[in-house]
C-alpha cells in the first residue's frame, strides 16, 4: 500500500503507517519540522520506506496515486488551521479511485455551558486596569472564541452533534441543534475524528485531555428551558487559517445573532 501523510509535522504518523506495513509512506511537510523528522524516521529504521519531501502538499505531484491519505492538521475546533480546504487538491491529484482518507469525517460537537468560569476567563482581561478602561473592549471580547478547558460539570445539558464533515470536503458548513437549559454562559465546542472500522477519538470534555483541549464561544442567555441554534462555519476572510462562525439562536422569548472568530 503506498501511503500519504499530509502535513507529517514529526513523522509520528508515517512512521506508524510504515510499521503497520505501507510498501511507501510520502510524508510532507512545508515547514522546518521536517529536518527533525527525519531524524524520527531514521532512527526507527524506516528511511526505506518513509520518503521525507519538503513542500506544500496542497501542489504536490507524487510519483503515483496513493491509497491511503493520513493527516493531522487540526486546528481549533478541529477546522482552523484550514487543514481541511488544503486536503481537497491533495486528493484531487494524488489518491488513487477508490483510495481512502483518514480521518473519514470530522464531527463537530456543541454543548450548553451552564458555569460561569469559562466566561470570566473569556472577559477576564477585559477589567478597568489602572484608570484605563478595558472594559469598553468587552463587546469585542464577546465575540472572540477561547481555547480553554471545559469540565464536564461546566456543561447545563449534553451536547449535541451539529455536523459530520467528510474529508476531503471544502468548507463552509454548519447545522442546527437544540438544547434544554435555563441559562447558560456559552457554548462549549469539541469534536470527534471518525477514525474507521469503529474507531474514533473524541475530544469531549469527559474524554482525555488532548493539546486541542476545547473551545468556548460566549453567549451569556437567559433560555428560560430551550435553546435552538443555527450555525455556519466558514474560512475567515482575512486569515484563511482561522473559522468564522455565524450563529442565530432562539429561545422560548427571544432571538438573536452572534459572530466569533476562533483561530
Ligand atoms: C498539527 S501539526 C501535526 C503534524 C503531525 N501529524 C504530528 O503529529 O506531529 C500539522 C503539520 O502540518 C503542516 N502543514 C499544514 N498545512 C500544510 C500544507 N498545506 N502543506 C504542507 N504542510 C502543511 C504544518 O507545517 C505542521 O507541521
Amino acid at each position: 500500500m503506498a501511503v500519504l501523510d499530509a502535513g507529517t509535522g514529526s513523522g509520528i504518523l508515517a512512521c506508524l503507517a510504515a510499521r503497520a506495513g505501507a510498501r511507501v509512506v510520502y510524508a510532507v511537510d512545508q515547514a522546518d519540522i521536517l529536518e527533525a523528522a527525519r531524524g524520527v524516521v531514521e532512527r526507527s529504521g524506516l528511511a526505506a520506506q518513509v520518503r521525507l519531501l519538503r513542500g506544500d502538499f496542497r501542489d504536490i505531484r507524487l510519483p503515483e496515486p496513493v491509497d491511503l491519505v493520513i493527516t493531522e492538521t487540526f486546528g481549533a475546533w478541529a477546522l482552523a488551521e484550514a487543514g481541511l480546504e488544503d486536503l481537497v487538491t491533495t486528493c484531487q491529484n494524488n489518491l488513487a479511485p477508490g483510495g481512502k482518507v483518514l480521518p473519514g469525517a470530522v464531527e463537530l460537537w456543541l454543548g450548553p455551558v451552564g458555569d460561569l468560569a469559562p466566561l470570566e476567563e473569556a472577559l477576564g482581561p477585559f477589567s478597568r486596569y489602572e484608570g484605563v478602561h478595558l472594559d469598553a473592549l468587552i463587546p469585542t471580547a464577546l465575540r472572540r472564541g477561547i481555547t480553554t478547558t471545559l469540565l464536564p460539570e461546566h456543561l447545563a445539558g449534553p451536547g449535541r452533534r451539529l455536523c459530520s464533515v467528510p474529508l476531503p470536503s471544502r468548507l463552509p458548513c454548519g447545522g442546527r441543534v437544540r438544547f434544554e437549559a435555563e441559562r447558560i454562559t456559552g457554548l462549549g465546542c469539541w469534536f470527534q475524528l471518525d477514525l474507521g472500522e469503529g474507531y474514533s477519538l473524541s475530544t469531549h470534555p469527559s474524554a482525555p485531555l488532548t493539546h486541542w483541549r476545547h473551545h468556548f464561544l460566549p453567549l451569556p442567555l437567559e433560555c428560560g428551558g430551550e435553546l435552538a441554534l443555527e450555525v455556519e462555519i466558514e474560512p475567515a476572510k482575512e486569515d484563511r487559517r482561522g473559522l468564522e462562525i455565524s450563529l442565530s439562536w432562539q429561545t422560548a422569548t427571544q432571538q438573536g445573532q452572534a459572530w466569533y472568530r476562533l483561530r
